[in-house]
């Protein structure tokens, strides 16, 4: 698959967000730059998640203005051309290729932003940048607006009188997935469920935690996924009852359930599944029991995931199914009602039942309001569906439960009527699994 972002849907990003800011305002977003490991090394390079919606630029060191005064305007301050580094290093861009390439009505010299920025700020009332992100950021506009105060009783000309927070404008924009974000999503979501049936073939008793992870960063990157969206997670047997455990060094055992909760990231998009299934191929009775209630407290909550509701009832509808099938198995004891009523199944459901999905594994975007009433689903919000149940070696609970991590985990894009499932590939009922997994 080519790339499906066109330059103009970034550009039309950026009208929206100029649309958002008040009149004599500015918005700032940084790229991220690379971060040394050791000696002439650094970690691999991921962009900025709101750099890259604004811009789709993957090189590190940029910073994007968006300036709205009587001509809005887009500049962008990047790196400029540098021979001797990209002998080593590879081209850049450079900023006198950066009108055309991306499209933003000018481009400078990054090197230049500490001189140029109080010229820009001259004028603009309020100053927008994600807070509490970037200090580098943070500093070189809170130093730019000194410069004007000191210099502003003979120039007359005021910097911003206010540094706002540009997080909900931007969450706003980034909540909402265009048709184009949507393909791309499918696409890492597709990768991904094959990666989840390639791995079911090649699970057995012996084999590592790590060979499994190394299974999906092959079939990720056989298919254009360069790296995953997160640190996988492989958890055999009681290394399941750990959210994010990412040790991934145990040896599968014969009689386990494996869980894995991986996605690859496409195009800087994400995809997030988890599988939770049996070394050997085929559920014991007490797995399967816990595994189908974690299914159908998945199926609860789907039936919440449409316009209109939100994500505290279909959080809501997956607990109560848990909680209620726990009672029943003896796991929790006393009633039923009361034990909902009183969250006694965070015991055992210890996690939330989703988050918003797309750029970022958890995206941006606020769950609740300001008067904190939860945000309604609308079409085109992406999120993931997760319930899970965790019952520790550790548990006060008949032996045959303890040590089952169980999470199932499908990412779903809301339409207007419902939801689509983009994971659903990916095999999640016993039957699925256990029949596919004897295929191969
Ligand atoms: N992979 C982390 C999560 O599911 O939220
Ligand atoms: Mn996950
Ligand atoms: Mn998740």
């Amino acid at each position: 698959m080519r790339d499906v972002i066109p330059q103009d849907e970034f550009k039309q990003r950026r009208q929206q967000l100029l649309q958002l800011l008040p009149e004599r305002s500015m918005a700032l977003v940084a790229a991220h730059s690379e971060v040394t490991r050791s000696n002439d090394t650094e970690y691999p390079f991921r962009q900025n998640s709101d750099f890259f919606y604004l811009t789709g630029f993957n090189e590190p060191d940029a910073v994007l203005l968006l300036i709205n005064d009587n001509k809005p305007r887009s500049v962008l301050f990047c790196q400029d051309k540098d021979p001797k580094h990209e002998v080593w290093h590879g081209l850049r861009l450079g900023y006198e290729n950066a009108v055309e390439t991306l499209a933003v009505d000018s481009a400078e010299d990054l090197e230049t932003l500490p001189e140029r920025l109080p010229e820009l700020l001259q004028g603009i009332e309020s100053a927008f940048y994600p807070m509490g992100e970037n200090s580098v950021l943070a500093e070189l506009v809170g130093d730019a607006r000194d410069e004007l105060s000191v210099k502003a009783r003979r120039s007359g000309k005021l910097g911003p009188q206010s540094l706002s927070d540009l997080r909900p404008q931007l969450d706003s924009l980034r909540l909402i997935k265009s048709a184009n974000e949507i393909a791309v999503m499918k696409e890492a979501a597709r990768i991904s469920t094959q990666a989840f049936r390639r791995i079911m073939c090649f699970v057995e008793a012996g084999k590592q935690e790590y060979q499994v992870a190394a299974e999906l960063h092959h079939e990720f990157a056989m298919n254009g996924a360069l790296q995953p969206a997160y640190g996988i997670i492989c958890g055999g047997g009681a290394n399941a009852c750990v959210l994010h455990y990412t040790d991934n060094r145990d040896p599968l055992q014969n009689g386990d359930l494996l869980l894995v909760d991986a996605g690859a990231e496409y195009q800087g998009y994400a995809a997030d599944i988890t599988r939770t299934f049996p070394v050997n191929g085929q559920f014991s009775e007490p797995q399967a029991i816990l595994y189908n209630l974690v299914l159908k407290a998945q199926q609860a909550a789907f039936a919440e995931v449409k316009p209109g509701s939100n994500l505290v009832q279909a959080s809501e509808a997956a607990a109560r199914v848990i909680s209620d099938g726990l009672t029943e198995l003896g796991i929790l004891s006393g009633d039923a009602d009361e034990n909902f009523k009183e969250q006694r199944w965070k015991t055992y459901f210890i996690h939330g039942l989703g988050h918003w999905l797309g750029l970022d594994v958890h995206d941006v975007g606020r769950y609740r309001n300001s008067d904190g009433e939860p945000i309604a689903f609308k079409p085109g919000m992406v999120l993931t569906v997760e319930p899970g149940v965790y019952i520790p070696e550790s548990a006060d609970v008949d032996s045959k439960w303890r040590g089952i991590g169980i999470r199932i985990e499908d990412d779903v894009v809301v339409t207007a009527d419902g939801f689509d499932n983009m994971t659903a590939d990916a095999p999640k009922t016993i039957e699925e699994i256990e029949t596919w997994m004897k295929s191969q």
